[in-house]
């Protein structure tokens, strides 16, 4: 692994709740992938968090933690320059979490909003540790120093309170943690094939990085499209339209996505020939994400051995924070000689 001491750092995952989708691509992969060769980049697996959602789901969330890291290296992250971790397989963050927790109000966590859209998106009832996640969150960050947190746009509040947590601390105890940035993608936010704000891991509105052609070509021919347009010649609304939201983040080919979008507003185009250009146009984005997924797939040994070796290469990054974390707190000098 080609660690450069003076790269700047990025730490950035996934919990793992369900597979990857093209809105993840847009929103934060694709960052990921691009900036790997110009900082020293980990990607965590979140499995801790995951138990936020539903402490009682053990079993899933191990295979989820398995399908996350599938989809992050079939999108190209390269397990050569970028370092994967299974949040569990690093206790000292926990420890950081535990004194994160003391830092913050009651009020200020139940004020972050990602938290409460996400109670009201999920209709949760929402545990301690839920609530808290962007604690752990900070915990993970701070945990690596990092400087820059790629995300999508929905955890920008999340990033935010990681912030406050290191200016308090450094204002408190002196200069310790790197205060991060966040990054979110071209597309922040990737409407859902039903037309709902969002494309959803846990809702059947997502086009998956790991659908295969067949499932692909039924996602977008039963895609929510202009609702007011009932004759191919009627003349119908590109804007906000999934469809040619998806063609602008996903064709290459901007001439024909201009042509379409033409012939769409003057009532001279089916929706079945801009579905059909989709097709082909998300299927070739797809096909090398598939394959690449299908190399680690068919080599879980190499899967699993890449992890192992890398949660522990990151691990001694978090326990030298932790050391320094507690000699600054000062409760180091309590149990040495
Ligand atoms: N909460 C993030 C999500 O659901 C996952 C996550 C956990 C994360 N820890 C992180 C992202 C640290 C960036 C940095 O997507």
């Amino acid at each position: 692994m080609n660690q450069t001491k003076n790269k700047p750092r990025i730490l950035t995952g996934d919990t793992p709740s369900g597979k990857l989708h093209i809105g993840h691509y847009v929103g934060t992969l694709e960052n990921r992938v691009k900036l790997q060769d110009q900082y020293d980049t980990f990607i965590l697996l979140a499995n801790v968090h995951a138990y936020a959602n539903d402490f009682s789901k053990a079993e899933k969330i191990n295979q989820d933690v398995y399908d996350v890291y599938l989809d992050n290296l079939a999108v190209g992250i390269d397990p050569k320059k970028s370092t994967f971790y299974l949040e569990s397989g690093i206790p000292e963050t926990f420890e950081l979490y535990t004194f994160f927790l003391t830092m913050v109000t009651h009020a200020r966590a139940m004020r972050n909003p990602s938290v409460k859209e996400e109670i009201n998106y999920k209709k949760l009832d929402p545990s301690l540790g839920f609530i808290c996640y962007p604690i752990l969150q900070a915990a993970d960050i701070l945990g690596f120093n990092a400087n820059l947190v790629p995300v999508g746009e929905d955890q920008l509040p999340v990033i935010e309170q990681t912030r406050e947590i290191a200016t308090d601390f450094n204002k408190t105890y002196g200069e310790t943690f790197i205060i991060p940035e966040a990054k979110v993608g071209r597309v922040a936010r990737l409407v859902g094939t039903d037309g709902k704000l969002k494309m959803s891991k846990s809702g059947h509105n997502a086009i998956l990085l790991s659908d295969d052609e067949a499932t692909l070509k039924q996602k977008i021919n039963s895609c929510y499209t202009d609702p007011n347009r009932i004759h191919a010649d009627d003349p119908g609304k590109v804007e906000g339209n999934p469809i040619f939201i998806y063609h602008d983040a996903f064709n290459p080919n901007n001439e024909e996505v201009n042509d379409l979008k033409q012939r769409y507003l003057t009532g001279k185009v089916g929706d079945r020939e801009v579905k059909d250009k989709l097709f082909v146009a998300l299927n070739n984005f797809l096909m090398p994400i598939r394959e690449k997924r299908k190399y680690y797939e068919d080599r879980p040994e190499l899967a699993k051995e890449i992890l192992i070796e890398s949660t522990n290469k990151a691990r001694k990054v978090v326990v030298e924070t932790v050391e320094r974390f507690r000699d600054k707190v000062g409760i180091n000098k309590l149990l040495n000689a």
